[in-house]
């Protein structure tokens, strides 16, 4: 009976010891939280989580083109859809500028409509203008003012954004400071100022940014970017130069 017993005894014992060192592994505690923690990416506090990849910024058509004295488009080039938005329009301006390219045209229809629920009353005032119509305006200027003047606020054919059929200008319907500075003193200028981002459009040329831009303060004159780029620029105060670093 001896043997048994002493058998028994041993079988306990090595049964107890596994069931204490598995115990152990099982209950084996986490590392502690800010070790894991250390292997994650450091937080972010601006806006480098942006994907500034998501559109071209030189393909013809490309919601992001970006054009400039130094970044020209074709003289032929014109975009192939036009639309013509649903909002007040220049009476004295020709049927094809009144035109935007479709997503900025359905755009200022949102944009317009948010303005009169605020009680403003706005007319698109120049929409997309091919290169020979830019060149008439061009011209006109340099005519009038001479070539250094009018190169501060008026693009040779081939470089306005006019062109894309994605910069516009917009003017209160009495034409009181008609694409003059002093529209940013109306009612309407202050609001577009503060609400067109949020309808995919940026003031394209703010003030104090004329060495970045090339063109001197149009508070009058807009680009369509779409949304998200265009909250970007409005919440970061840059132009598309500034950001794109172009
Ligand atoms: N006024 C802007 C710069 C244009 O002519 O396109
Ligand atoms: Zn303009």
């Amino acid at each position: 009976m001896r043997l048994p017993i002493l058998g028994l005894a041993l079988l306990i014992v090595i049964g107890l010891t596994v069931l204490h060192f598995s115990k152990n592994v099982v209950q084996a505690p986490e590392p502690p939280r800010n070790e894991s923690k250390q292997e994650l990416p450091a937080p972010t506090t601006d806006s480098k989580e942006f994907d500034k990849n998501q559109h071209s910024l030189t393909e013809l058509g490309s919601l992001w083109i970006i054009v400039n004295k130094t970044r020209p488009i074709p003289l032929d080039y014109a975009p192939s859809n036009l639309a013509t938005p649903k909002v007040t329009l220049n009476p004295r301006k020709t049927a094809d500028e009144n035109q935007l390219e479709q997503g900025a045209a359905k755009a200022l229809e949102e944009l317009f409509a948010s303005a009169e629920t605020a009680g403003h009353k706005l007319m698109l005032a120049s929409g997309y203008r091919s290169a020979k119509l830019q060149a008439t305006y061009y011209n006109s200027y340099v005519s009038r003012d001479g070539q250094a003047a009018a190169d501060r606020y008026s693009a040779k054919p081939g470089t306005s954004e006019h062109q894309t059929g994605l910069s516009l200008d917009i003017s209160r319907i009495d034409r009181s400071c008609y694409l003059e500075v002093c529209f940013d003193e109306t009612a309407e200028g202050k609001w577009l100022a503060d609400n067109v981002h949020k309808h995919g459009f940026i003031l394209r040329y703010p003030e104090g940014k004329e060495s970045v831009t090339g063109y001197q303060y149009e508070p009058w004159h807009f680009r369509f970017v779409g949304k998200e780029l265009a909250q970007e620029l409005f919440t970061t105060n840059k132009t598309v130069e500034e950001f794109f670093e172009l």
